[in-house]
């Protein structure tokens, strides 16, 4: 599906002070800035200015201390993304507003209600990243001490979202198709209707990043837009691809769905100079904070082993908190290839969360958008800024406007709405 004027999709993923785990201790980083409401509304107007569809925020319930893993000293503080999204849609005009909430820790109605208030206080750019919630310490928060089971999770999102168009239906007074299935089922059972006139946009893009098969059928189901981590034009058509044939599955049509895989990137006047930047970020993050950042990520103090050591797999598989086929399956051919705990931790920082990594100039940065683009590997891309804020300004100033001039990026948007620039049509 193509923008009018323009037919790459640019979001703007958020985290804390940027993509690798060492930043924040740049000289130029500001981590103290994500406790600061000015820092918000100049990001906002930034990728503003430079015609993004949207922000967007992910949320984070499991224990803010990650059991003793110190996020503060990852400074990833994720505060909660609907305060930040607020305050944005008071400093801009035209740019998209896309909150993380979980499915798995929430309530249709209390959901359907705040995002008909974004809605309304944006003037129609609400999105909603539809996530279930897959960190096992979530749970301590809400009163239980277990996670849900996958195909549980996704059964109750797609549950909660049928449920949550029943509110945005009524309070539009268009007729809820099956509304007392949506109702009352095994997952909820409620009556009562949001008290609100229709809000613009009837409700927000429902957006999602599903990798497992039940997540892609859900996605498939549901989405107007994924996120999904690609790091080859290979990965990302293979991606997009199966999204497609899940999509007709469920009688969907594929154009109706952006694929938006995530991208990062280090930016310099010559290669060398992105070469120099992207080393030196890797470096600010010492042993031991790589150490860290995976702990946290497998849910295993590897602090309490010697960063020497070979991985004790046996031992992290029978007390890590992740389910441990798959930290088996992620840490099994380090232990193949002898790596030490440091040497594994150390490449696992590099590349977070298997998401692609440019390094290089601007116009190299362009031309890959658009390789990518003509190669129908995704839609769009979600840019996670190798540091914050600092990357991000570069984009917006030497990226952006090589894009408008490639005729990829719209020059002015088209309408006032989030679905207005996704060209998702009007009205669902
Ligand atoms: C770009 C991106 C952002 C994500 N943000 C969040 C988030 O904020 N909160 C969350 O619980 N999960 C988040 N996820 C995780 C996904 O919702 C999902 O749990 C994960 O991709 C695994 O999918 P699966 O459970 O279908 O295998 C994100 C995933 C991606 C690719």
């Amino acid at each position: 599906m193509s923008n009018k004027n323009g037919r790459l999709h640019l979001w703007a993923f958020l985290q804390g002070i940027g993509f690798f785990p060492g930043g924040w201790r740049d000289e130029g980083a500001t981590p103290r800035a994500v406790f600061d409401r000015g820092y918000y509304e100049r990001l906002g107007r930034l990728v503003e200015e430079a015609r993004f569809d949207a922000i967007v925020f992910g949320d984070q319930l499991q224990g803010r201390d990650a059991a003793g893993r110190t996020p503060s000293r990852l400074a990833i503080p994720t505060l909660d993304p609907f305060t930040l999204l607020s305050v944005m849609a008071g400093a801009t005009s035209r740019v998209g507003l896309v909150s993380t909430v979980s499915t798995t820790y929430n309530e249709p109605a209390e959901v359907a209600a705040k995002f008909a208030a974004l809605n309304f206080v944006s003037q129609g750019r609400a999105g909603w990243n539809i996530v279930t919630t897959a960190h096992p310490n979530s749970p301590w928060n809400f009163g239980e001490t277990e996670l849900l089971e996958k195909s549980q999770r996704y059964a109750r999102a797609k549950a909660f979202v049928d449920a949550a168009e029943v509110f945005w239906k009524d309070a539009g007074g268009k007729p809820a198709g099956d509304r007392a299935a949506a109702m009352a089922n095994d997952w909820f059972n409620f009556s009562g209707t949001l008290d609100f006139p229709t809000s613009p946009q009837y409700r927000p893009v429902l957006v999602q990043a599903g990798q497992s098969p039940d997540g892609r059928d859900f996605a498939a189901q549901t989405a107007e837009a994924i996120f999904c981590p690609a790091p080859t034009i290979d990965a990302g058509r293979s991606y997009r691809d199966d999204i497609h044939e899940r999509a007709r599955r469920f009688g969907r049509k594929p154009e109706e769905i952006l694929i938006m895989p995530g991208l990062a990137f280090v930016l310099g006047s010559t290669e060398e100079e992105a070469q120099a930047k992207h080393k030196h970020v890797l470096d600010l993050a010492d042993d031991l904070l790589c150490v860290e950042y995976l702990s946290e990520s497998i849910g295993y103090d590897l602090t309490q082993h010697p960063v020497n050591a070979p991985f004790p797999i046996e031992e992290i598989v029978a007390r890590c908190e992740f389910p441990a086929e798959d930290v088996r399956r992620m840490l099994t051919p380090a232990v193949e290839a002898n790596q030490s705990i440091a040497d594994y931790c150390r490449d696992y920082a590099r590349k977070p969360r298997g998401h692609a990594i440019f390094v290089g100039t601007p116009d190299q940065l362009a031309q890959r958008m658009e390789t990518w683009i003509d190669a129908g590997a995704c839609d769009g891309f979600t840019l996670q800024p190798g540091f914050m804020p600092q990357e991000l300004e570069l984009f917006c100033k030497e990226v952006a406007p090589l894009l408008q001039q490639r005729g990829l990026l719209r020059n002015e948007y088209q309408g006032p709405t989030l679905r207005d620039h996704l060209g998702l049509g009007g009205q669902a």
